[in-house]
């Protein structure tokens, strides 16, 4: 099943609870928050506290992204915030096994990350550990940004290894989802759709997800 999951990074803070009714009123099934801490990406955003705050405003399962060093020392405080799901960079866990155990052991679905740089074959020993694999199509950091061709491939590679090993990993891509790429990501094998810019940016951020859906999901009737 193909999800969207509006990134608030492109919402306007201000209006946050708002905004994320609006994307979710349009399709969005699950709330996607970047957590950035200055030194795992150049670029600073939120903590626990806002993630406590949209707990209150929505219903729908909130993503932590965590764009962060040392991600053990956080993980209890967005669990206890109201994080539903976390992910935690394989370029940022020097014992990734444990941190997602330790996501596991606070009752929310453990995500990897892997950067445009990383090969999936990074993951070999935690695939049967994690409930989602979050290929950025980005270099994480910024919202707006290109999107990297050249990382289909690995969501391609995700599906095919899971079909393979008889795992249930679900396959997330993030960075320049929009109009004219939802389509190939969709047909890669990308379940669920990470968009900050396209529901965000301009224009009725419903409308935006509605459109955004729709094109996801007529792609996805192309592929089976
Ligand atoms: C980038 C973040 C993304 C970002 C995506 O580092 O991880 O979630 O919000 O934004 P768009 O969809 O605008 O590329
Ligand atoms: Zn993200």
């Amino acid at each position: 099943m193909i999800e969207l999951a509006p990134s608030i990074l492109s919402a306007d803070f201000a209006r946050l609870g708002e905004q994320v009714r609006a994307a979710g009123e349009g399709g969005g099934s699950v709330i996607h928050v970047d957590i950035m801490d200055g030194h795992f990406v150049p670029n600073l955003t939120i903590g626990p506290p806002v993630v406590k705050s949209l707990r209150k405003a929505t219903e729908l399962p909130l993503d932590c992204h965590l764009m962060i060093e040392n991600p053990d020392e956080f993980i209890p405080a967005f669990a206890d915030a109201g994080a539903n799901w976390i992910s935690v960079h394989q370029e940022a866990c020097r014992h990734l096994d444990r941190t997602l155990h330790l996501i596991k052991s606070h009752d929310c679905l453990a995500g990897v990350v892997i950067n445009p740089a990383t090969p999936v074959d990074a993951l070999a020993e935690v695939l049967e550990i994690v409930d989602y694999v979050l290929v950025m199509s980005v270099n994480p950091g910024f919202g707006a940004q290109r999107f990297i061709p050249s990382t289909l491939h690995k969501m391609r590679r995700l599906a095919e290894i899971r079909g393979q090993r008889g795992l249930h990993y679900r396959i997330e891509v993030d960075g320049g989802v929009a109009l004219d790429t939802v389509a190939d990501v969709v047909r890669a094998g990308a379940e669920i759709l990470v968009a900050g810019n396209a529901v965000f940016g301009n224009g009725d951020p419903k409308k935006n997800a509605q459109v955004l859906l729709k094109a996801a999901t007529e792609a996805a009737m192309q592929r089976v």
